[in-house]
């Protein structure tokens, strides 16, 4: 399990999210619980990603989200559909990215640290699995970089529940 400990270098953010990505397809391989791969995939984007204040998982579960495996503070429990960051990407079912989480509209606050967030849907075809949550207290703190990185790690979470 060395790869969990590493360190990736994000001064060349395609570089280092391919890195992560060989990483967390290894960390995944020959499991496929959905709390034990989603545990271990918010870990390793923890311990790798300079700058976040919380990286976790909601689940979608009857019509809402509700929360799954993280790191970081205790967060809210369930969100709707269409409500905050994470209810916004869920409905949207794209990746939304927010520069400054306080300028967005109905954003959940769950820690003041958090000053930016990315949001990536966890698709299976059409079905909606979930989310993959990322915050940092830092403003602008996610590029489209990271939402390319975070988008492929997200699609390695889902295959590898089947
Ligand atoms: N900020 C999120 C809520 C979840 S926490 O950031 C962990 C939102 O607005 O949906």
């Amino acid at each position: 399990m060395s790869h969990v400990s590493r360190s990736y270098d994000f001064s060349n953010p395609d570089a280092a999210y391919a890195e992560l990505a060989r990483d967390l397809r290894a960390l995944l391989s020959g499991e496929h619980d959905l709390v034990a791969n989603a545990a271990n995939t918010a870990a390793l984007i923890w311990e790798a990603l300079p700058a976040l204040n919380w990286a976790g998982f909601y689940l979608y579960k009857s019509g809402e989200l509700v929360l799954g495996p993280f790191q970081g503070k205790p967060a809210c429990v369930r969100i709707a559909i269409g409500k905050g960051v994470c209810g916004t990407a869920a409905a949207r079912r794209s990746t939304l990215l927010v520069e400054d989480v306080h300028a967005f509209p109905g954003h959940i606050a769950c820690d003041s640290a958090s000053n930016s967030e990315i949001v990536i849907p966890l698709l299976r075809g059409v079905e909606l699995l979930g989310v993959l949550d990322l915050d940092s207290p830092k403003h602008a703190r996610f590029t489209p970089a990271d939402a390319r990185g975070l988008e492929e790690l997200a699609r390695i979470f889902v295959a590898s529940l089947q």
